[in-house]
């Protein structure tokens, strides 16, 4: 599977039909965007139907929120801590997928101070998280770890590329993870492990300055490499490891390290499908603010907390 299909990653959810939907803005439905007839290629949910004739219970559904506090705080870099805190089974369970993330903000804060965090893993009701304490609302969030929280979820769209993710069996896997990259590296290593890949893991400790998750994907079977830099090093590695072969790559980083891949990729002249994290400044998650517009290729604008799409077709910078 090399073509992939874009889409919205709510839409066969329970939070679909959304707002969006309600506004006539759905990404996925043409006559619910204004026009005349239905281009969507029948995904499994017809949105229209869901909002107009599956009555009250199509209102949008609200995210689940949730007070907690922190459980345990393990510092690992500089400014990077590893912390747990405790949902709901509902919640836990709705979050035990790859690419998922919750909003996290103190509660005697206003709501704009919630921020996302990506989910490292989930055991039981107890979810592991990794911030790096970078900016305002992060540094605010761990200014008092035994602080009550509102833990706001589940969102889905932490990783582009989920549909191979999802699907791949058997094939040889190349991770690449740099500095708080390795926080979702864990969950897509784990789906990746269940689909009876053979896996390597290329990581760095970037700009959290250590490898956090060695151990833990060594544990899973994963032959794990471990370099100074990948720019220096892990890139020439990259380069080794694809001439051996590689049927898909997973990297979990920066927007510069996925470009850096894609550049090895082009240089080498291979088409691997790749699945990347989404790095797009998130504020409300629902597609109504626009803090996570971003332009494709084609000259589309897409909302990217919302977008289940293909890395190397957004424009960068
Ligand atoms: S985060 Fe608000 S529109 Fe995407």
């Amino acid at each position: 599977m090399r073509i992939l299909k874009e889409h919205c990653i709510d839409v066969n959810s329970e939070y679909c039909p959304c707002i969006l939907a309600e506004m006539n803005h759905c990404m996925m439905c043409s006559q619910l965007q204004g026009k005349g007839s239905c281009t969507c290629e029948w995904n499994g949910t017809c949105v229209l139907y869901e909002k107009h004739w599956n009555g009250e219970r199509t209102r949008p559904q609200k995210r689940i929120e949730e007070v907690s506090s922190f459980s345990s705080v393990e510092t690992v870099g500089d400014k990077t801590v590893v912390i747990s805190f405790d949902v709901s089974e509902a919640l836990a369970h709705m979050l035990n997928k790859v690419g998922s993330f919750v909003f996290l903000r103190r509660k005697d804060d206003d709501q704009f101070y919630h921020f996302p965090v990506g989910v490292m893993s989930v055991d039981h009701t107890s979810i592991t998280v990794a911030i790096e304490a970078v900016g305002t609302k992060s540094k605010r969030l761990l200014e008092d770890t035994s602080a009550e929280i509102i833990v706001r979820g589940p969102y889905y769209n932490g990783m582009f590329g989920q549909p191979w993710l999802t699907t791949i069996r058997g094939e040889s896997v190349l991770l690449v993870a740099g500095g708080i990259g390795q926080a979702p590296l864990l969950p897509v290593a784990r789906e990746l492990v269940q689909g009876e890949n053979h896996i390597t893991a290329i990581l760095a400790g970037g700009k959290v300055g250590v490898i956090f998750v060695g151990e833990e994907l060594r544990k899973m079977g994963i032959d794990v490499i471990e370099v100074s830099s990948l720019r220096q090093e892990g890139m020439p590695l990259l380069r080794k490891k694809l001439k051996k072969g590689v049927d898909f790559i997973a990297s979990c980083g920066s927007d510069n390290q996925h470009c850096g891949i894609i550049s090895v990729l082009h240089e080498m002249k291979l088409d691997l499908p790749m699945a990347a994290t989404n790095n797009a400044v998130m504020c409300c998650g629902e597609g109504i603010c626009g803090s996570c517009h971003h332009k494709m290729k084609d000259g589309r604008v897409v909302k990217l907390c919302k977008v289940q799409a293909d890395f190397r077709e957004l424009e960068q910078d």
